[in-house]
């Protein structure tokens, strides 16, 4: 853990700046993730990879932990062997001098390898399809994503400024902040899942039924875990359980970069907190805005909260 430490350091203290958003193929992403670009399009991956891809704010970190988890079958121990972005790194993310990135940590880790991205199903490097990858998609309701979105853009001071929430919520709408349109990234991995080998999950099915799904995710992965087993993990991913880990709650991170006292990573853990967030004129707008732009989707009835 000593190394790794040290690595997630040099990743990190490279200023605290917030950042302005630049574009791939019309989507806005961290200037950073652009300048870095070409290693991310040109990244190997190998056929035992699996992928966690979700727009930010979906549960990435809930549903990292778990897959840990079972892969390791329930070793409280051996999870706790490093912080999260150690364990399974942000494809895309790099340090502003490209010194350290998800790419330089995934470069020396041996397959299987578990990766997180946030990059819509159309950017996502060819080589993973290539492979035959399998794919975990993470969807979450789109009010309580944009309202955790909008905290942790308060805390993390990597990201642009979010500015008031009335006009971040009007940004979201438009698909203007980081990684581009909820609604095109919900719908753009709904249409290949099965073309591709993805797993489609939502974070409201984890909440109402976490032994379900955990089951569901361990067959995916072709692990066979007793009941026992899946039970002990589900309590070990709770929110209440990740919130006090500090391998799995983000706490390494410096507050040069996660300014605590603006909001925290583990905030709430809740459905329909965007119920203390939305004024009904502004949920009025947002619904008929929804249900233009989602009647193309069948999933978008799940959604509906
Ligand atoms: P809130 O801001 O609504 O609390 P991501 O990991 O994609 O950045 O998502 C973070 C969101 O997932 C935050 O939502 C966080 O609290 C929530 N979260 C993290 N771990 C969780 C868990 N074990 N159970 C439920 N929600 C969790």
């Amino acid at each position: 853990i000593s190394t790794t430490k040290k690595a997630y350091f040099k990743d990190n203290m490279d200023g605290t700046t917030r950042e302005r958003l630049s574009q791939i193929q019309a989507i806005p992403l961290p200037e950073r993730v652009v300048k870095y670009w070409a290693r991310v399009e040109t990244f190997q991956a190998s056929n035992e990879d699996l992928l966690i891809a979700t727009y930010p704010k979906a549960g990435t970190t809930w549903i990292q932990e778990v897959v840990d988890s079972i892969l390791n079958e329930g070793d409280v121990e051996k999870c706790k062997r490093a912080p999260t972005q150690m364990r399974m790194p942000f494809l895309e993310m790099t340090a502003s001098d490209g010194s350290s990135s998800g790419i330089t940590k995934l470069e020396v880790m041996d397959p299987p390898r578990v990766i997180k991205t946030h990059l819509p199903v159309q950017l996502v490097p060819r080589s993973f399809w290539d492979a035959g990858c399998k794919v975990i998609y993470v969807a979450r309701n789109p009010k309580d994503t944009v309202v955790s979105y909008y905290h942790f853009d308060r805390m993390n001071l990597y990201q642009p400024e979010p500015g008031p929430w009335s006009q971040y919520l009007e940004k979201f709408m438009k698909g203007q902040l980081g990684w581009g349109s909820w609604y095109d990234h919900v719908k753009g991995y709904w249409r290949e899942r099965h073309n591709k080998k993805i797993l489609y999950i939502l974070y409201e099915d984890m909440k109402e039924d976490p032994v379900r799904e955990v089951t569901h995710i361990a067959q995916f992965l072709k692990r066979q875990l007793s009941k026992s087993t899946i039970e002990h993990i589900v309590q070990m991913t709770a929110f209440s359980a990740m919130r006090e880990n500090p391998m799995a709650n983000y706490s390494t991170i410096p507050d040069s970069i996660f300014d605590r006292t603006a909001s925290e990573f583990m905030r709430k853990g809740e459905v329909g907190d965007w119920k203390n967030h939305f004024s009904a004129e502004e949920d009025a707008v947002f619904e008929e805005h929804y249900h233009k732009i989602m009647s193309d989707c069948p999933i978008a009835i799940r959604f509906t909260i």
